[in-house]
């Protein structure tokens, strides 16, 4: 048994099927199911016996301590995190709540429950902490891509928070000895990602005639790596991964935004032929603090886990935009009621560049 938590959202859902389309153990997931998580996400899993949904938070000490104690998982995969920068600078709030406070929580009950497995559980266990690229700060085009040992510089709300809360991974294992592993991933795309984010907004957008907001002059640069591969590198970790250690995860893609979206509306023009989609393509105001580029350095991931990125941008892009094609329901009901305010809070003040 493993507990995943933060499971009903983009990846900890891809992470969850993956794993149990394979025949993994199986999965508690506890989700607190924010705006952001989903159970439609996890409808093929909903008559799985090895799949048990709990609604719930990462922060409530009691609830986690019941689930600790009842299912005794011998790993967990924390995903449970609030993700999107603008929504961070917006109102960094729930940031600070569920990345920072939640994940001490988690870690003081896991410690709690760990402390007291018996051998050899107590030393099989793992905590595997999923990460992002973006605790490491900002590139300049010609610096070095992020490795394990980059200085952590986080430059939003977001980042900030999921810093802090690596930096509590990091302490546990090294003051408690507990058996962590943190992974630092860059840029995900996909199935199931929530359409507030780069990709999946601008299907969302291009199919609706409406416009393709770049934020500032659209040269920020980002790796992209393809969910599933993301998935498959944190089972890597979890099963072979040393306790205590950071792990760099990237897809070895390093686009800029408008280089991303000019390959969306190429793939559409195919796919949805009947619109100037590149037309829609409008420069708005920058997000502030913006980081101009991330690239990850994934020699140690492949050098000590064999594991590399399968799926190139242009198959992986191919994959995502036939999937929002074909799941369009999906996107009507994660669209309808509180999105339509996100959109005119983040959107409407953003004039043209
Ligand atoms: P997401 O926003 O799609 O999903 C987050 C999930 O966590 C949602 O289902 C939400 O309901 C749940 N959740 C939020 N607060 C919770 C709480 N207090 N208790 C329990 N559940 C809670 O995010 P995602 O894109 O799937 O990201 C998952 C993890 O991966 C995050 O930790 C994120 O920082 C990290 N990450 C994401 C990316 C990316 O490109 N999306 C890249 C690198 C790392
Ligand atoms: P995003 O998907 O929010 O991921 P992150 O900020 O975590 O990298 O954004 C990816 C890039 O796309 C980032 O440089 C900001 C940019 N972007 C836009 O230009 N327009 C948009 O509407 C959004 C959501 C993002």
């Amino acid at each position: 048994m493993i507990l995943v938590t933060g499971g009903a959202g983009f990846i900890g859902s891809n992470f969850v099927l993956g794993w149990l389309a394979r025949g993994g153990d199986p999965v508690i997931n506890l989700d607190k199911l924010t705006y952001a998580g989903n159970p439609g996400n996890l409808v093929d899993v909903a008559d799985d016996p090895r799949h048990v949904f709990v609604r719930g938070d990462i922060a409530d000490r009691a609830l986690m301590a019941q689930l600790l104690r009842e299912h005794r998982p011998r790993a967990i995969v924390n995903f449970a995190a609030e993700s999107h920068v603008d929504r961070s600078i917006d109102g960094p709030g729930e940031f600070i709540q569920t990345n920072v406070v939640g994940t001490f929580h988690l870690l003081e009950e896991v410690r709690r429950y760990w402390q007291n497995l018996a051998e050899p559980e107590r030393g099989h266990f793992r905590l595997l902490h999923v990460s992002t690229d973006e605790v490491y700060g900002s590139l300049g085009l010609g610096d070095p891509a992020f490795s394990e040992s980059t200085a952590y510089a986080p430059n939003s709300p977001y980042s900030a928070s999921k810093a802090a809360s690596d930096h509590l991974l990091r302490a546990y294992h090294h003051t408690f000895g507990l058996p962590t592993l943190t992974s630092n991933c860059s840029n995900n795309y996909g199935p199931r990602q929530f359409p507030e984010k780069l990709i999946p907004l601008m299907i969302h957008n291009a199919l609706r005639g409406k416009n393709l907001p770049v934020y500032g002059d659209g040269a920020n640069v980002r790796d992209w790596v393809y969910v599933k591969d993301h998935c498959d590198a944190i089972e890597v970790v979890l099963n072979r991964g040393r306790a205590g250690q950071t792990y760099n995860i990237g897809g070895n893609v390093e686009k800029t935004n408008l280089e991303v979206v000019h390959a969306l509306c190429d793939l559409l023009a195919e796919l949805r032929p009947g619109r100037d989609y590149r037309s829609l393509i409008a420069f708005v105001k920058d997000r502030p603090g913006h980081d101009r580029r991330y690239a990850i350095d994934g020699t140690k991931i492949a050098t000590e886990l064999d594991w590399h990125p399968r799926e190139s941008f242009s198959s992986g892009l191919r994959k995502t935009v036939e999937w929002y094609l074909a799941n369009q329901p999906w996107v009507n009901n994660v669209t309808s009621g509180d999105y339509q305010q996100w959109v005119a809070r983040n959107y409407t003040a953003r004039t043209a560049a």
